[in-house]
Parts: structure tokens; sequence; C-alpha cells
């Protein structure tokens, strides 16, 4: 009894710590404190649970120590492999990672709906409508989170191709499969009787598939977009276990997961000024998706690294865009640089920031915190635009999508409508890059032609520590 009350305000003290590690997540400057603490709650409710829950005491003798042994070691498999895995991944590998840490989490709530099914049909026979409801719920989110994660964990890892998994009418596929799921969990709760188990697991292999085939036809730059959907599948599927199990921490738990997933969803639809919808259903970035074209023979200019550093060095407001080769350059630091070297010849340096540069939410601020690039100097899409407007110089350093101006003006272009970062308006235009290839989305960037545009090309790292010496010397 005593060990149940004191279980509870462990409970209550991790849910604390989960509420107030989230808030802390939004600002770069307590993000790390927030997330070292949402894991002390998670690790405060895992060991709690494994040391005092009260369902350990109905195990029988001979049962008691290999079931213990079977729990300890998967926690350990697991938490080793877990932190292995998150202590080696390089930031730009973050979404994959994601992905597959989000799949094996639904994939353990499918399990539970799974073993819950059969207890419920051991123990009743023909269970109440409204709990069976609840397992399949569960079953069917977790499933779909499962094999959903794990392909856009595939897709992501370049394992598997878009054009090589999506059916003609991909989307009239995905509807027959949602219609037979409803059809089944309907059957099995009303019409499978005492067969209901083996009609529900006849549901876990189909919604198995309907994962895969929901993720299929979705691809390129929706990728976060549906990985995020998927995120909030699992927190719901933790939620509905929880009440399963009159769990309080699954509970909130999932509800923050599920609630903090939706938001997440919510906010990069809005970034890319499209429908929840319109990026299940678009295959927008994917095999159908065309290049915008740009208009006939138009040649790019480049220009050398002296007079990049001359340019740079005589302006009196320069305004970086980084993007996602800034990231895969490692090149954070050496901007840093480059830019106290600037201010300190008095140059007002600022930083545009995308919502949805690089891989993942945050993915730039992440980056720049972590050379010690001031807060304030990053200014997001609106008042980036508005710093662009008035700059001598926009320096755009491994991004492409989120600059790509057929976003606002080519209705043909399957980013079009998305919010950019207009970097035309300013005075100069200076991109770097390696080479003319495209960016995320797989389509061209007509910003390379433009009139103001100059290109210089070469890996974001060593073009900046080369401008770095070559404004050094001035
Ligand atoms: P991208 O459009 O992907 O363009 C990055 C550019 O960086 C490429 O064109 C590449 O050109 C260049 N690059 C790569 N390695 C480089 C290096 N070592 N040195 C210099 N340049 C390098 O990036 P973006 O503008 O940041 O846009 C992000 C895209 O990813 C969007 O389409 C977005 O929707 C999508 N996306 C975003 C997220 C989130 S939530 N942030 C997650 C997943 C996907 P070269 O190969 O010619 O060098």
């Amino acid at each position: 009894m005593l060990a149940t009350h004191f279980l509870d305000v462990l409970y209550l003290i991790a849910a604390l710590a989960f509420v107030i590690g989230l808030k802390m997540l939004s600002h770069p400057d307590s993000a790390r404190r927030g997330n070292i603490l949402a894991a002390f709650g998670m690790g405060l409710a895992v060991l709690g649970t494994l040391f005092l829950h009260p369902s350990a005491e109905s195990f029988s003798e001979d049962d008691r120590r290999l079931k213990l042994l079977l729990m300890y070691a998967a926690l350990a498999v697991g938490g080793g492999i877990g932190w292995r895995v998150a202590y080696k991944v390089k930031m730009t590998a973050m979404p994959q990672m994601v992905s597959l840490f989000n799949g094996l989490g639904g994939g353990c709530a499918a399990l539970l709906a799974v073993a819950e099914l059969k207890l419920q049909y051991m123990e009743h026979g023909h269970p109440a409508a409204s709990g069976l409801i609840l397992v399949l719920f569960t079953l069917f989110f977790g499933s779909v989170s499962l094999t959903g994660s794990l392909l856009a964990f595939a897709k992501l890892e370049e394992l598997v191709k878009d054009s090589s998994i999506v059916l003609p009418r991909h989307t009239l596929v995905n509807l027959g499969f949602l219609a037979v799921i409803l059809s089944l969990i309907g059957y099995t709760v009303w019409g499978a009787g005492d067969n209901g188990l083996t009609w529900g697991l006849i549901l876990f292999g189909i919604t198995l598939l309907y994962g895969f085939s929901f993720v299929a036809p979705i691809g390129g730059a929706d990728m976060p977009v549906v990985i995020s959907v998927l995120n909030s599948c699992t927190g719901l599927t933790a939620a509905a276990a929880g009440i399963i199990y009159d769990n309080l921490i699954m509970l909130v738990g999932g509800l923050l997961v599920g609630a903090s997933g939706s938001i997440l969803t919510i906010l990069m639809c809005k970034a890319m000024n499209r429908s929840l919808m319109n990026v299940l259903v678009g295959s927008f970035g994917g095999p159908a998706a065309g290049s915008a074209s740009i208009a006939g023979d138009q040649t790019i200019k480049e220009i050398s690294l002296t007079d990049t550093a001359v340019l740079l060095n005589y302006s009196s407001s320069v305004v970086i865009v980084p993007g996602y080769g800034l990231a895969v350059a490692q090149a954070q630091k050496i901007c840093k640089d480059l830019d106290a070297m600037l201010e300190a010849n008095g140059v007002d340096v600022k930083y545009a920031i995308h919502p949805v540069a690089g891989r993942m939410p945050g993915h730039m601020n992440v980056l720049l915190a972590e050379a010690d690039v001031p807060y304030t100097k990053l200014f997001d899409l609106e008042e980036a635009n508005e710093h662009l407007a008035k700059a001598d110089v926009a320096i755009i350093i491994g991004a492409n999508d989120v600059v790509n101006p057929a976003a606002l003006d080519d209705p043909s272009s399957p980013i079009y409508g998305m919010p950019v970062l207009e970097v035309w308006h300013a005075k100069n235009v200076i991109v770097m890059k390696r080479s003319m290839k495209a960016g995320y989305a797989g389509i061209e960037n007509p910003l390379f032609y433009h009139a103001k545009t100059k290109m210089l090309f070469g890996d974001a790292k060593d073009t900046l520590q080369k401008l770095v010496s070559e404004v050094k010397a001035m």
C-alpha cells in the first residue's frame, strides 16, 4: 500500500518533469537542461514502475524471477542501444533517429494492445464493447506508427526510393485500407463473438500493412511532417494504453507527446502554407512532383573569394541565410568567426532563419546556438524578410529550397505557396554551395539565375575558412 502511494508521488514528479522539460525545450538557452529534466522524469517513471508497481506481486513465485529478469534485460539492452545510437547520431540524421525511436514506441503500444486483447478474451470470453474499442484503437495507431515510421526511416536513410513503392492511384488504395480496417473493427467488436481474438489479430496484420502504405506516397520535403504526424499517433496510442492499464504516467506522457506532435505538425504545415490533407495525399516532392521550370538559356554568374570578402567587408549590413548545407559541412563555428570579424569591422550581421531550413524543426537555431551565435541575431521569416529588403548582401550558406522564388511566382512549382526568405530584395545575393544540384525538394531554383545573384562554389566550411583568411588579410 505504502509502495503504491510512493509510486503515485514518483509519477507526479515525473509528470511535472515532463511538463517543465517541454516548456524549457522552447528556448535554445534552456533546451539542453529541459531535455535532461524530461529524461530524468522518464527514468523515474520507468524505474518506479519496475520496482514498486503492485502488479509484480501477482506473479507466481516460479514466474517472478524469470519475468523480472526479462524486464531488466530488456531495459538494459534497449537502454544501452538507445544511448549508443543517440550518442553517435549526426545532427543531420536526427529525423531518421526520431522516426526509428518513435516507431518502436508505437510498436510497443501495439504489442501491449495484442497482449491485452488476448487477456480480455481469456478472462471474459467476450469483452465489453467500450474496452474492446479502446484496445483496437491502441492497436491501430500503434501498428500504423510502427510500420509507417520504419518506412519513413528507410526513406530518409535513402534505403528505399519513393518511386519504387508508390502504386498507381495510391490514395484510393489507402482509402480502401481504411474502409477495410473500419469494417474489421466494427466486426471484431460487434459481430465476431468469441472469435474476436482471431479477427483482432487479422486487424493487426492489416494495420501493419496500412502503416507502410500510408507513408509510401509521401516523400521529399514532406517527410518531417509525416514523422510528426506519426509521433502524435504514438502519443495517442500510449495515452490509450495508459487508460487501459490505469497508468497515470503513460496517460500523461502519451497526451504530451500526442499534443506536441500535433502542434508541431500544424506549425510545419503553416510554415509551408499547406494543409495537412494536402501533405498526406499531395505527393509533394515525391515522384509525382514535377520541377519548377526555369526560363530559357539563363546563365549563372560566379564570384571569386576575394571579391566576396571585399563585398562583405565593405557592406554596412549582411544577412546570413543558413541551410542544410551549413549543417552537413559543420560550418557553424567558422560562420560565427566570419560574423565576429565582420562585426569588428563595423558590419551589422544578422541571420535569417526559415522554419523548415535544414532537416528538423529548429535545426538552424540549434546549430547556431552550438556556435554561440547570440539568439538576438536570429530572425524568423517575417522579420528576416524585412531585414533582407534593407541588406547590402544576403549570403546564402548551403540553403536552397527555403530561398526559392518559385514558391511565390510559379504556380506550377511543387513548393508554390510556401513562404520563403526573399533574399533577392537585398542589394547583392551570394549563394554558397558545391554545385548546381537541387535541394531536398528536388526542384530547380531560379534564384541562381537572378540578375543580383552570384554563385560561390565549394564546400561551405572550406569556403568560409578561406573567406575568413581573406577578410583577416584586409
Ligand atoms: P536544401 O533545399 O536541402 O538545400 C541544401 C543545399 O545545400 C543543397 O542544394 C546543396 O547543394 C547544399 N550543400 C549540401 N552540402 C553542402 C556543403 N557541404 N557545402 C555547401 N553546400 C552544401 O536545404 P534548405 O534550403 O535548408 O531547405 C530544407 C529543405 O528540407 C526544405 O525542402 C524542407 O522542407 C526540407 N526539410 C525540412 C525539415 C525541417 S523541419 N527543417 C526536415 C526535413 C526536410 P550542393 O549539393 O550543390 O552543394
